[in-house]
This record gives C-alpha cells, structure tokens and sequence, in this order.
C-alpha cells in the first residue's frame, strides 16, 4: 500500500505548545500472580523540555514500555514522583488523570489493537479517541478525512478493526493518538509492523504533529532509521536511564551511587571484572585505565 503524502493541518487549538516531562527516582514493581515482585524501573531520573522530541531505546525488557505507561498516567509508580508541566501525576486525584490522559496526553501502547476499539470502523474510533474534546476544539482539530489520508486509510475508513491487516491497525493508533492535538505523544514502537514506506509516512506524521502544535514527542522505537529523526536519543538499561544521545554525541549517565555503565560496544573490551583505575586528569575529565593485574589474566 501507498501512503498518501498530504499535509495535515491540525488546527489552531489553544492549547498548543508542548509539557514538560521530569521524572524523579521512579521505581516500578510488578506483582506477579504467584507473589514475586519483579523491577521494571529501579530509580529513574529523567527530565524533557516542552516540545523535546526523544528516542527511546534499549533492549527488551529494560522498562521502556513501563516508562512510557508511567509517564502516559496509565500506571502510577511504586516510588518516585512524575511531573507533566505543572501537574504531579504521580499525586493527582484519578478525576484529573483521568481528564489529561483524554484530552492533553495520547500514549499509543505497544501492539496496536490495545488501542482501538476492534469492532467500530476506522472513523468510529478516531471519534471515540476525540469524545473527551469540547466542541470548539472539536472544530480545530484535523477533520478525520485528512487523518485518515495522510496514514493511507481513506479506502478503509468504514471498515471494522478486526478485518484490517496489522499495518493498517498500526496506522491508526498513531492516527487516533494525533487527532486530539495532545500536548504530549507517547508512542511504543509505532512502526514495527510497517513498510519502510509506511514507516517513513507514519514518522513524518509524528514529526508534523511537533512542528504544527509544538507536541512533546517520546517514541520508543527498534529502529536505527527511526531513531534517526530524533535529535535526542534515551537508551534505557536495567530498569534505568543508561545512555543519552544529544544531536548525535553520545553521553552515559552517571546513575545513583556513582554508577556508570559503559556502552556496549566498549562494554565487550572491557568485560564484566576487569578493573580499572579512575582518576580525574582535569575537572571536566576523568581517566579509566585497566590495571596492569588485568592486562595478565587478559
Ligand atoms: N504486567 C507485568 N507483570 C510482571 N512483570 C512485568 C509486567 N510488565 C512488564 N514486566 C517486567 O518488567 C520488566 C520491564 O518490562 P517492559 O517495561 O515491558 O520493558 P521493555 O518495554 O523495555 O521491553 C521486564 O522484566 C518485564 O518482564
Ligand atoms: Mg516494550
């Protein structure tokens, strides 16, 4: 299939502008049905500017996804607190949540049919996606016509969910998740069952929707190419924030109690073991040097 490359116009709504993200030591336990707890996120720290866009990456099972349905006001923390702008999300009453999750924030969840109602059609639930919306901002918002172009779907757009290929499921989460004009995109690998055509269509959908509203944007994505579009970059590991990639620099962040992972690719010459002697050489720079003692063993 073809996307169709038209521009959308996603209105003059007044709520324009991006929210600020920051997360404050954010700890995540799942409770497993026989009792174990299991640790998505051990401490995370993290904070993004209004309009920020940001790649996540990491291996499976890092906590992206937890992070993403934290930020979304989907799941509360265990521990830590969360600020969207000037709410604590993580202390506000299930109301508010409730109303800023419909109206300010779209998180586009992993595996796109848990984002859609599987039996209305297309058109029905990018109006669901819209209900919280008053009826001013109802008349700023992009017309789902347009949506629905601009993700290859006009041919479909009566059709029901569960008749569509996994492509075009994808292809309106991400087309319901934009139609509110949300101030905050949270997307979990948006792209993974497209086309690289479809892909490269879905992402500029994603990037028009920053330079049109000024959207904060996080998605969590596999893909080099995707990752690419995003001038800042986030590599989760182990339930933290390991790596930072700013317009193409990589940085390691420094976790709690002085923790430093390294990358992976110097992480394979410098194994797990290998000691290594720390000196600051000057006050922005610091030497790590393998001790003669391992150099042996090597
Ligand atoms: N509902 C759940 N119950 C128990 N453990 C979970 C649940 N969801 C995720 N986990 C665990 O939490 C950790 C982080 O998972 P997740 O946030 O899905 O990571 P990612 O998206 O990076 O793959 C993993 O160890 C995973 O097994
Ligand atoms: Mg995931």
């Amino acid at each position: 299939m073809t996307v169709v490359d038209a521009d959308v116009d996603f209105g003059e709504l007044d709520r324009r502008g991006g929210l600020g993200v920051r997360c404050l030591g954010v700890v995540h336990l799942y409770r497993t049905f026989e009792g174990h707890d299991v640790v998505a996120l051990q401490g995370v720290d993290l904070s993004v500017r209004p309009g920020e866009r940001v790649a996540f990456l990491g291996p499976s099972g890092s906590g992206k996804s937890t992070l993403l349905t934290l930020l979304g006001g989907i799941q509360r923390p265990s521990a830590g607190r969360i600020f969207l702008g000037e709410h604590e999300i993580s202390r506000l009453p299930e109301t508010e949540l409730a109303r800023l999750r419909s109206r300010r924030v779209s998180t586009m969840l992993q595996g796109a049919t848990r984002n859609l109602l599987p039996y209305a059609t297309a058109r029905q639930n990018i109006a669901f996606a819209r209900l919280a919306l008053t009826s001013a901002e109802r008349k700023e918002v992009a017309p789902d016509r347009e949506l629905l172009a601009r993700v290859g779907l006009e041919g479909v757009a009566d059709q029901v969910v569960s008749t569509m290929s996994g492509g075009q499921r994808q292809r309106l989460a991400l087309a319901c998740a934009v139609s509110t004009g949300p101030q905050l995109l949270l997307a979990d690998e948006p792209t993974s069952q497209l086309s690289h055509e479809d892909r490269d269509a879905v992402i500029g959908l994603v990037h028009e929707l920053g330079d049109e509203l000024g959207t904060t944007i996080i998605v969590v994505t596999h893909q080099p190419e995707v990752a690419a579009t995003f001038p800042r970059t986030i590599t989760m590991k182990g339930g933290r924030v390991g790596l930072e990639g700013r317009d193409g620099a990589e940085y390691v962040v420094i976790g709690a109690e002085g923790v430093v992972h390294l990358p992976t690719h110097l992480a394979e010459q410098w194994p797990q073991g290998t000691l290594v002697r720390i000196e600051p050489e000057a006050a922005d720079r610091l030497v790590v040097s393998r001790s003669a003692e391992s150099e042996e063993d090597a």
